[in-house]
């Protein structure tokens, strides 16, 4: 039997950068895509049209999409949180847009300044223009476990929300445990609940490592039958609006993960090192994921079995 496929999509460039007091270049952040792309990353969130006001460090979202590299072989999706990002990501060549809702009231007001219910009317009106337009539309539900406002979140209204974005003809839904609160009983019970409702193979899982967790969460989804996730670079993320947000699931501890349970991503962890060390250099910050020192000591080891090897013979 043939291994079976997990996509993984990379988040770093836009949920790791956009809380990174040094904003990255553009053209930093192209590189880093060019070594993810090197790695094998195929789908990439790679940006936000959002206010550059509200998120400096994602002011050059125009310009970055146009000079990402193979633009043919990689899924380039960017979030928006209004029309007036649609219409920035669209002029900018966007060709697949993450539409954004949180699962509360408090939550969407402090973070896109709009009650519930005005999210879900301009997520709609969104997902409409993107069909009518030729452009892939996903929908997140964030804070879909635990919101930093208004505690835990029944997961009834996140199955109600996920089937609202899938009627409005999302294309996948994206349902995120924003802050990282989530324990693996709760990803396993609401993303099982989820697939016996939905198409498991739209559904995608966003987790944060805040309680150090995201990978065990992640195992959880997997279960559930999910084969679709967000995971960022070096363990890079964490939401500006959403207080004690963390890094997202490291990719290359997911990567590793999967691939040593027999599952395929097309991704080779040594190679995703590189992005790991590039995106440390940019930020200015220690990143890796949890694999991360025992990757080095293995390949220190190895060098120094091919150096006693030369030595000998
Ligand atoms: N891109 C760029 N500028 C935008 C914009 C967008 N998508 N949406 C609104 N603006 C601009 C308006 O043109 C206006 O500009 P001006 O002050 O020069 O006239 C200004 O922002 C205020 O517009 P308004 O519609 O009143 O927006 P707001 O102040 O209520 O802010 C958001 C709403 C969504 C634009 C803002 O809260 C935001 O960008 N938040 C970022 C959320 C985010 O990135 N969260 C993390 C990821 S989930
Ligand atoms: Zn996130």
């Amino acid at each position: 039997m043939s291994a079976e496929t997990v996509v993984i999509n990379e988040v770093g460039l836009r949920d790791g950068l956009q809380n990174q007091p040094t904003p990255v270049p553009t053209e930093g952040k192209c590189r880093l895509a060019e070594l993810l792309v090197d790695a094998g990353v195929r789908h990439m969130e790679a940006t936000s049209f959002v206010s550059p006001k509200a998120v400096p460090q994602m002011a050059d979202a125009g310009e970055l999409i146009a000079s990402l590299p193979r633009p043919d072989e990689v899924e380039y999706a960017a979030l928006i949180p209004n029309e007036k990002g649609y219409e920035r990501a669209l002029e900018a060549g966007v060709r697949s847009v993450n539409v954004v809702l949180s699962a509360t009231d408090t939550m969407n007001r402090k973070n896109i300044r709009m009650s519930l219910d005005e999210t879900r009317e301009v997520c709609k009106r969104i997902i409409a223009r993107a069909h009518a337009d030729g452009v892939r539309a996903h929908g997140y539900v964030a804070v879909a476990f635990e919101c930093p406002y208004e505690g835990k979140v029944p997961l009834e209204r996140v199955v109600d929300l996920t089937g609202e974005m899938f009627d409005n003809g999302a294309d996948e839904v994206i349902i995120a445990d924003t802050i990282g609160a989530a324990a693996p009983t709760a990803v396993y019970e609401g993303f099982t609940a989820l697939a016996s409702r939905f198409d498991v193979a739209r559904l995608s899982a966003h987790l944060h490592d805040t309680r150090a967790l995201a990978l065990a969460n992640s195992w959880a989804a997997l279960q559930a039958g999910v084969r679709r996730f967000d995971s960022s670079i070096g363990g890079l993320g964490g939401c500006p609006f959403a207080p004690g947000a963390a890094g997202n699931t490291a990719t290359e501890d997911l990567v590793l993960m999967l691939e040593q349970c027999g599952y395929r991503t097309g991704i080779d962890v040594p190679r995703l090192l590189d992005a790991v060390n590039l995106a440390a250099e940019l930020t200015g910050r220690e990143l890796g994921g949890r694999m991360l020192p025992w990757f080095l000591t293995r390949n220190k080891a190895c060098a120094g079995d091919t150096d006693a090897r030369a030595q000998s013979g």
